[in-house]
């Protein structure tokens, strides 16, 4: 990370928390650098999140924990939704609440590994539409192979939640990014599981007004593109091919 000016020091170099809970001097440099990236540092991803890394973690569990990683990130990232009043009765009485307000929720996975995702989230927000991008990054160029796209109508109406655990180059979310405006979508955060500073840096320069939620920003990548010290083949580990 040192072409960033970034020195988070650590055992693995890995970013602490960049959600309000950290502060300090690194805290506040990493900020500056990357406007759009809020790292969610709730103890309960971190703890999940050391045993996704595990490469002695098993397939079922990896898949049971990037969905509960997900709905963890997902209940923080929905903390500022817009409410609005409801009336209603309880057995007792009648009274106000409180209900979910403003657009629609639509849910956007990059196939394959993003799907991982979608199950914690709906848990939390079941009447999420769901649409799907199919990208692959080519294993010798590392470009993004689009194959799917489909996506919930009233696109203007929307917040899109684009849904990959890894953000390595940022090739792949940069061009579902630049795919999902070019048929609308006006309002799109970015959640992944663990990004490297070269991806957090190529959203920011193609896609500034995205914001970018992580469980972690890792040291950097490798010559084939893997994040270091990151969690390996995030489509391979969570479905078991290889
Ligand atoms: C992984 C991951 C991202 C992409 C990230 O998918 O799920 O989509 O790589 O890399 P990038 O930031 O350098 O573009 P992959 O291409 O391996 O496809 P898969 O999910 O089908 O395995
Ligand atoms: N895609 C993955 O699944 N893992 C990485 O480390 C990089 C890209």
């Amino acid at each position: 990370m040192a072409e960033y000016g970034l020195d988070p020091g650590g055992v693995a170099g890995v970013w602490p928390a960049l959600d309000g809970r950290g502060g300090g001097a690194h805290y506040y440099r990493l900020m500056h650098t990357f406007p759009n990236l809020t790292i969610l540092g709730h103890p309960l991803i971190k703890h999940k999140l050391h045993v996704l890394r595990d490469k002695r973690t098993p397939v079922k569990d990896f898949r049971d924990l990037v969905s509960e990683i997900a709905m963890l990130m997902a209940y923080e990232v929905t903390k500022d939704l817009p409410t609005e009043p409801v009336e209603f009765d309880t057995p007792l009485e009648h009274m106000t609440g409180e209900k979910v307000a403003g657009k629609k929720l639509a849910l956007v996975p990059v196939l394959r590994a993003g799907l991982g995702m979608v199950d914690g989230i709906l848990r939390l927000v079941p009447a999420a539409r769901v649409g799907h991008i199919g990208l692959y990054r080519d294993h010798d160029t590392l470009q993004p192979v689009d194959y799917y796209y489909k996506v919930p109508s009233a696109r203007e109406q929307r917040d899109f939640f684009l849904l990959d655990p890894m953000l390595a180059t940022g090739g792949s979310a940069v061009a579902a990014c630049a795919t999902l405006k070019k048929s609308g979508a006006r309002s799109i955060r970015l959640l992944c599981i663990v990004a490297a500073p070269e991806g957090v840096q190529k959203m920011l320069d193609a896609h500034p007004e995205i914001p970018i939620y992580a469980a972690a920003l890792d040291r950097q990548l490798n010559e084939r593109g893997y994040i270091l010290p990151g969690l390996g083949d995030a489509g391979d580990r969570l479905f078991g091919t290889r």
